[in-house]
Formats: structure tokens, sequence, C-alpha cells
């Protein structure tokens, strides 16, 4: 019997291990912990590789017409894939962007669009795993702290599988992210204050409440869903391992999740190395690179501010991972300043037809430093991970575009408007 009165497993077979990032103590894999017991650390879940590799073979894989994250189900911590989910997570395109790669001067550049998962961020793969994870659990009530994306997507992800989700999101989060939780009819909790008090109010609720906690910074079940956008960049490129990764950072679960995503095909033998991952922060936002760049292990608390919402985190929660994710994917962190952030939205919209929010369009406007500071040569090949859409932010979006004064409905002054704008000579 577990704490939450049922006598399930926390993990399946093949997950052997909850170990701690810190002390190395193993929390087990019966009895769900989110944090280790001994010294309250994140935990990373270890996968028995030898039986899931004889049993699974990249063959099955391709043979297999499931296009969602579900496809990867070997490599996920649940016992089985949900039976009324049907919204499909994942499968989202690589795009080959040869417009912007001129643009830029590059060779080899794609964009992994997880704009195109169903409440448009890549924060669906963690909330499916979570939700069904709960489920498995016998929890049918979700919290979750957010500034905004983690909690429009387990909204979306609750409202269509019948659970219920309590959401405890800053109130300055964007109006379009706090609109999609009460249209997927989720309970909002609006917070004055920023995300690091939402979350740990969210965290205390959970515990004095017993309800399911999607909190990705404390969670290790929800990195292994964010992990999958990994598997298909390799599946997508036909196996083969780009040299870069760009991945925008906040709490720093993204970018551990797309290291372990990487480190399990590693283990499978599927691939031969690791691309080197590139830690894309705002300035005003800057724990994880500037803990990188110092050599440290935990990342230092800062108070954040930052036009991309979604990165703007004091206390990174799942930093220590993020670090590690760096270190032994020798890779490297990467600043980039708002204004730099708001170029490189407008930019990216307009030669690849993807319109990123601003906290993904900073993984691009972090090619463009690494560019400029040589980190990253014109023939590298290069992956921006763009986790969320533009339209979640349009207030964001208007400060780096100018709308043209209505004109009078007449030719002339059809014609008069686009001389100026270039169309016509
Ligand atoms: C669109 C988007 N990009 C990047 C991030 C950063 O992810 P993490 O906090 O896991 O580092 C988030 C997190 O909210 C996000 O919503
Ligand atoms: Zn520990």
């Amino acid at each position: 019997m577990n704490k939450h009165g049922n006598s399930v497993k926390a993990y399946p077979e093949h997950v052997l291990k909850a170990t701690c990032v810190s002390c190395g103590a193993d929390a087990g894999t019966s009895v769900f912990a989110y944090t280790c017991p001994e010294c309250g650390a994140n935990l990373d879940l270890a996968y028995d590789y030898d039986a899931i590799g004889a049993e699974w073979k990249i063959d099955d894989l391709m043979a297999n017409p499931e296009r969602s994250l579900w496809r990867y189900a070997p490599l996920l911590p649940v016992h089985s894939p949900p039976n009324n989910c049907s919204l499909v997570v994942g499968g989202t395109p690589l795009v080959r962007v040869e417009r912007l790669a001129r643009h830029l001067g590059f060779e080899n550049l794609w964009i992994k669009d997880d704009t195109r998962n169903p409440s448009a961020s890549l924060k669906d793969r963690a909330s499916v795993i979570g939700v069904q994870h709960a489920g498995e659990l016998g929890l049918s009530t979700i919290v979750a702290a957010s500034t905004g994306n983690a909690a429009a997507s387990l909204a979306a992800l609750t409202a269509h599988t019948g659970r219920q989700a309590v959401i405890f999101a800053p109130v300055s989060a964007p109006p379009a992210k706090l609109t999609q939780i009460l249209q997927y009819g989720a309970t909002l909790v609006p917070i004055e204050g920023n995300y690091d008090v939402a979350f740990d109010l969210a965290h205390d609720a959970a515990e004095r409440f017993g309800w399911y906690n999607r909190n990705t910074g404390i969670n290790p079940v929800l990195v292994e869903g964010k992990k999958t956008v990994a598997l298909e960049i390799v599946e997508q490129l036909a196996w083969k391992v780009p040299d870069f990764v760009m991945v925008p950072v906040g709490d720093g679960c993204i970018l551990s999740g797309v290291y372990k995503g990487f480190y399990d095909l590693l283990q499978l033998g599927w691939i031969e190395r690791m691309p080197r991952l590139v830690a894309v922060q705002a300035e005003g936002s800057a724990s994880v690179v500037n803990a990188f760049s110092e050599g440290e292990r935990e990342p230092q608390p800062v108070a954040a501010l930052s036009i991309a919402d979604s990165i703007t985190v004091d206390r990174p929660r799942d930093g220590h991972k993020a670090l590690r994710a760096l270190r032994d994917s020798n890779g490297c962190g990467v600043l980039v300043s708002d204004n730099g952030i708001l170029a490189a939205q407008h930019e990216l919209a307009a030669f690849s037809g993807i319109f990123a929010e601003p906290a993904a369009a900073a993984a691009y406007a972090g090619l463009k430093v690494c560019q400029a500071t040589g980190e990253i040569s014109p023939d590298a090949s290069v992956v921006v991970l763009i986790t969320g859409s533009g339209l979640k932010d349009i207030p964001a979006a208007q400060k780096s575009i100018q709308l043209p004064a209505a004109i009078a409905p007449d030719m002339a002054a059809v014609e008069q408007l686009l001389t100026r704008s270039g169309v016509l000579e």
C-alpha cells in the first residue's frame, strides 16, 4: 500500500531506481517519492536498458504507426499508455528551415516545432505523462505552479481525460495563457507574486490535500516526457545526431529532459555520441548560465526579470541536473538580451514561418550570439528547440512590429501604402 492508499507500484519493472542527483541514495520504485528521502534533492529515474534493448529494436520502433510520444512507451516511466487520451502529444515536425539558414549563413539548420502540441507548447509532453502517472497512482486532482504553459498544458490534458487541475500562476502571466487555463475549465489560483512564490504554494497545497504535484522542478516523472523531444529529433534525422541543440532554460527541466533523451539512446546503443547542448537564458534570468560559467554545481538564486516570462525564474528547480547536462554533453551557456529575443522572434517568424513566444525565440537568439562569438560555426548542424507559440503572448510580439495606420478604402491610398512598404516601385 502506498501513501496514496493504493497498491500499484510507483513505476513499471523497466525503471530500476530513483536515484538522488545529490547524495546518490535510491528512493526506490515501489512507493512514489518526489524528492530524495535522505537529503531532499531531485531524483533521476534509471532504466533497465539491457532488458529494454533486448525486447525493443530500432526496427520495432520504425514499424510502429503510433505518431505521438507513446511510440516511445518502453522508455517511459508509466505502466501503460493511457486508454483515455486521443490528443496527439509529441510527433511534432522537425522543420528544415532553408531560407532562415541562408539568411543566417548556416548550412544545416532545423527547427523542432513544439508549438504544434495540443496546448501549443512542449509542456504537453510532461503533462500527458504526469496525468497518466497520477491516474495509475489513483489520484484524480493534479496541482501545478506555472509561468503559464505548464498550467495551460495540464489544464488541456485534464479537460480531455476528465481529471481535475488546480493551477497556481502569477497573476502577471500573459493573459493568453491565463485564458487558456480557464477555457480548459481548470481551477485557477492567481497569485500576487512571482513564479517562485506560486511554486512553493502549490507544493504545500499538494502535501496538504494529497494531490498529485505536476511541478517539473521536483517530480522526476515529468522530465521523462520532455525527453521524448530528443528521441524524436534523432529519429527524424534518420539516427544522426546534430552537432548542437539550442535549449531555452528557466527551471532547467527541458534541458535535463533533452539530455536524458539522448542519454537513453546512447545507453541503448542507438546513437554513438551526444550533441552539445546549449543552454540559452535571458540576461535578466541567468542563474544556470552564470553557475555553469563559474563551474558551480548548483545555481544561485537571482531576482529574475525578462520579457520572456516562461524562462523568468529566480531559483531554477532543476538546476543541478541542468548543469550536469551541460557538463556531460560538453555544452555551454549563452545569455540573450530582451531586445535580442524580440528581434530574433521577428526574424524567425519572417524567415521560417514559425511564430515563437519570447522564451522559445530566445533559443534562436542564442544561436545568433553563438554565431557572433564563433562558438558555433556555420557548417555545424544545429537544431533549435521552439518550445511555445508566439500566439501565447501577443503584447510581447507587438513590441517588434508596427501596425500600419488604416488607409482610406481607395486604390490610390493602397498604391501609396504599397509604395511606402516597398511592394511597388
Ligand atoms: C515556452 C517555454 N520555453 C522554455 C521553458 C523553460 O523550461 P524549463 O523551466 O524547464 O527550463 C518554458 C517553461 O515554462 C516554456 O514554457
Ligand atoms: Zn539525496
